[in-house]
């Protein structure tokens, strides 16, 4: 433990862990799926597999980091050894790699519009229409978006190749509440906008004839995403964590905090949508083109959207370096890399891997409408390393822990810090029945959906 590292206090890991949670996920993600799949239904699957799949998952990826202070693949291999096992921690690794990837262009975005709100691009450009134009003219600038991209996986890199990730961290914890502050404001002045109510209604009214295979699929993977699990990052900051540590509690705390920042997301976004007379199914553009435009039409708007930004950045920092440290903490421990090279080398693969995901919106006809795909790169490459990885790893997770480990072994270390877990007994069966059946069920039905179509 004292070689690697740890948290100094619960305090320090719960705010790692949802520094890592808390992102694009909740700020960006969230209510673009939400407006994407349905509405408030698509609400009500997410906040259920948050708590049917997310916190039961997520316990079981910190217990078993903290219990072999391993990456993904050196747990397995540690606990197990056998080649299915090696198969899913390289998965956790792959994802890694991709999820860092494609994260980083929008990030980029993010960072882009920071400096596009310091000029005061959206002083002149500021109903949505307006937005929207500049936001397609923008990301189908090929040197500009590649740019971005660099600049936060450079960013990520300098960080952990620095060591200030828990000063990142400690300066989160003063800056996330503002975020949150920020997001509850924006949403005030949302559904406060004539035309709001459709948005309202949309978001806060179930629809049950949207439920099919692929919205299932997405609240999940949106759910398991946002949480930061089924890659192995919870479980390798799990391995950071002192045995003294109340796991579930925080577990409890990270999934609490996500939640809330995403459902105050969507409050902020989706009566907007209506009331500028966009359309809810605009897909990864939405908040881009909806909050220049509320700020715009906030008092001391110019302020607001600069800080908003920065703030997302900082949120959006402490994702990244919790998706990079899953590939880094791999070749470090595994492979017996030094830090820096692993650092540099995870950092430079994903800036190529990330190349067409980038070029998906516009800059590159082929990458935006992929032939005989209909759809971009940026939708495959995301489902494929956000929603299907994730599921899939969250499965053989629960599995692993459930049925290879044993409940036993795991209770035996979650009780090592004299922590009496009193609702042991539903973790168990969530772990081992619940959540692998779930998720197996959307597999299910995406494949009888794949067949019927
Ligand atoms: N949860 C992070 C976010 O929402 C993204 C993430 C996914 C981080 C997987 C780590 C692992 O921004």
């Amino acid at each position: 433990m004292a070689s690697r590292g740890g948290f100094s206090s619960r305090i320090g890991f719960i705010l790692a862990g949802a520094g890592s949670a808390i992102g694009l996920g909740a700020v960006w993600r969230f209510p673009y799926m939400t407006g994407a799949n349905g509405g408030a239904v698509f609400v009500l699957v997410f906040l259920a597999c948050c708590f049917l799949i997310g916190v039961p998952v997520m316990i079981a990826e910190i217990t078993l980091g903290r219990h072999t202070e391993r990456n993904p693949v050196g747990t397995f291999q540690l606990l197990h050894g056998g080649r299915l096992w090696k198969a899913v921690g390289a998965l956790c690794v792959l994802s890694g790699f991709m999820i860092f990837s494609w994260y980083s262009v929008i990030a980029g975005w993010v960072l882009g519009y920071l400096w596009e709100a310091v000029r005061g691009t959206f002083n002149t450009a500021h109903t949505a229409d307006e937005v929207g134009r500049f936001f397609a003219a923008y990301v189908s600038h090929a040197p500009t978006v590649l740019f971005l991209h660099f600049l936060i996986i450079a960013a990520t890199a300098g960080i952990v190749l620095r060591g200030v990730k828990e000063g990142i961290e400690r300066l989160s914890k003063w800056l996330m509440p503002v975020l949150f502050v920020l997001l509850i404001l924006l949403a005030i002045r949302s559904v406060t906008l004539p035309g709001a109510g459709a948005g309202l209604e949309f978001y806060l009214r179930p629809d049950f004839s949207k439920v099919n295979p692929r919205m299932l699929l997405a609240a999940m993977g949106q759910a398991l995403f946002s949480l930061s699990i089924g890659m192995g990052t919870m479980l390798t900051y799990g391995s950071y964590l002192a045995k003294r540590e109340d796991i579930p509690a925080s577990a409890m705390w990270i999934t609490f905090f996500e939640i809330l920042v995403s459902i105050v997301a969507g409050f902020a976004v989706l009566p907007a949508v209506s009331a500028m007379g966009q359309s809810f199914t605009e897909g990864p553009r939405l908040i881009f083109v909806v909050l220049p435009s509320i700020f715009a039409m906030m008092p001391g708007g110019y302020l607001f959207g600069v800080g908003f930004y920065v703030l997302v950045i900082i949120a959006v920092l402490t994702s990244t370096v919790s998706i990079l440290e899953v590939p880094v903490a791999y070749f470090v421990d595994e492979r017996g890399w030094s830090r820096r090279a692993a650092t540099l080398f995870v950092s430079g693969v994903a800036f190529v891997l990330g190349i067409p995901a980038g070029l998906a919106f516009g800059a590159s006809a082929f990458f935006t409408s992929l032939p005989g795909l209909h759809t971009d790169f940026f939708t495959v490459v995301s489902t494929l390393f956000g929603d299907v990885s994730l599921s899939v790893g969250c499965f053989f997770i629960a599995v692993f822990l459930a049925w290879v480990w044993g409940v036993p072994r795991a209770l035996a270390e979650l009780r090592t810090g004299g922590h009496t877990f009193r609702l042991a007994p539903v973790w168990a069966f969530l772990i081992r029945y619940v959540a692998p059946i779930s998720i197996l069920v959307v597999f299910a039905n995406l494949l009888i959906g794949l067949f019927a179509d």
